[in-house]
């Protein structure tokens, strides 16, 4: 019996779950603790999910053969370390590893040892306001301030306002705005260019990367508005040539990684590398250790080899079978509860997820939903993603948007220009 524990409660969990089950390897996903889309293909299990000895005493309880942690929160708390020590296979790195996504002080000090083409920066501390200030007035316009530590994807200002980038550092490293995360920060310059995902698996010493993604970070069409989560994806990008993504590999990832193994760090998982194309090349604007959300809803659908053996080679340290995908594309439409990302309402029943899923090519996925009385109801911001798969973005596009007219609640709201990018 090969059962895959699937640690997440998202739209990203529930696109592995499925993907995972598409493999012949496969018998049971079991989801932790999962959402009501997961429980549509197993069952779902409460866990908390950030707590190592929870996740180890469920993955012993299931007798799970691989364990793949979808979310940043329980590799950063060193569940892929519990469950490894416990003699259990984990697809997801170790909490040293994680420092990439935990840490960006810490990932961009690795990034400047090892030479990888990254933003110029510097860090500050509490007491650092004046350097941080100073700092910031040599920017050549375009001003970038981060929180150290997590902060749910909300921790990052992109301005061209150097007053407002003051007012950052200050809420920042009094601890006003993020507590305890953003009173160490990072103080970037701004890139430009197309901001691309590529997101690669790794088994240690190998590296081999998924078909590359593009997110769309801005809540309003043609990028306006406060960041969110992520608002929709399409994979792959006409823009990511081979030569683009030939020099990520080279030049970002294989560097990231020896520098990794020279701090005795051996990265297992998924590397998912945030690039911006930029004038002078490619340049690293962050990395996340796991599947980007809602990138990963667009990858999946098009893959074509077998995502658990992936996943367990990775786990293992050998990763051989040779990644394959479609010759096609998916876009992925995320549909938001009215107020997302600044105040989101909740509680609105969802209707019309079956008459989507009938639209040829068309799969819902779960981010933000609950079951209540047997009504499906919005219980986040982002709420379901719609992915489409056709031989092409512009039917891609079409399948997804068709699906998504059938889904309505209260104020439902999303981008209608997914992909435009990829038409022209
Ligand atoms: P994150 O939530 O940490 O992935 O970052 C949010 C977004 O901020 C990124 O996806 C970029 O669009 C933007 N961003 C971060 N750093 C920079 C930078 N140095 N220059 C321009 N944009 C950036
Ligand atoms: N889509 C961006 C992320 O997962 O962080």
């Amino acid at each position: 019996m090969t059962r895959v524990l699937v640690v997440g409660n998202g739209a990203r969990e529930h696109a592995l779950a499925w993907g995972l089950l598409r493999s012949s390897a496969v018998d049971e996903v079991v989801g932790a603790p999962g959402n009501p889309g997961v429980a549509t293909l197993g069952e779902c299990i409460d866990v908390a999910s950030d707590d190592p000895a929870a996740v180890v005493a469920l993955a012993k309880q299931i007798d799970a053969s691989l364990v793949v942690v979808g979310p940043e929160g329980p590799l950063v708390a060193g569940v892929a370390d519990a469950l490894r020590a416990d003699g259990r296979l984990c697809f997801g790195p170790s909490a040293d590893a994680a420092r990439l996504e935990g840490s960006k002080a810490w990932m961009k000090d690795l990034l400047v040892t090892a030479g990888v083409p990254t933003a110029r920066h510097a860090t500050f501390g509490a007491g650092e306001r004046d350097a941080a200030r100073e700092f910031l007035s040599t920017l050549p316009g375009g001003y970038v301030v981060k929180t150290d530590g997590l902060a749910a994807g909300k921790g990052v200002l992109v301005t061209e306002s150097l007053a407002e980038a003051f007012d950052a550092v200050d809420a920042y490293l009094s601890g006003r705005a993020f507590g305890a995360a953003g009173a160490t920060c990072v103080i970037e310059e701004a890139l430009t260019g197309p901001e691309l995902s590529l997101l690669v698996l790794c088994d240690g010493t190998r590296a081999v990367p998924l078909p590359a993604a593009q997110d769309h970070k801005r809540v309003g069409d043609g990028d306006t508005g406060p960041n969110t989560g992520g608002m929709g994806a399409y994979s792959p990008v006409p823009f990511a040539t081979p030569d683009v993504l030939d020099r990520v590999m080279a030049q970002c990832v294989a560097p990231t990684l020896a520098e990794l193994r020279r701090r005795g760090i051996e990265y297992r998982g998924i590397l998912f590398t945030q690039f911006m194309l930029t004038d002078s090349g490619p340049k690293i604007v962050e990395y996340n250790v796991r599947f980007g959300d809602p990138e990963c809803e667009a990858i999946v659908p098009l893959l074509t080899s077998d995502l658990y053996a992936h996943c367990v080679e990775s786990a293992a340290g050998a990763l051989t079978t040779p990644v394959t995908a479609a010759p096609d594309a998916c876009v992925s439409v995320v549909l938001a509860a009215p107020g997302y990302p600044t105040a989101t309402r909740t509680g609105d029943l969802i209707e019309g997820v079956e008459a989507a899923s009938d639209v040829d090519g068309v799969v819902v996925f779960h981010a933000g939903t609950t079951l209540d009385s047997g009504a499906l109801r919005t219980a986040g911001g982002r709420v379901l993603v719609v992915s489409a798969v056709a031989a092409d973005v512009a039917g891609a596009r079409e399948r997804a948007y068709a699906a998504s007219a059938r889904i309505t609640w209260p104020g439902v709201h999303y981008r209608r220009d997914i992909a435009v990018q990829a038409l022209s």
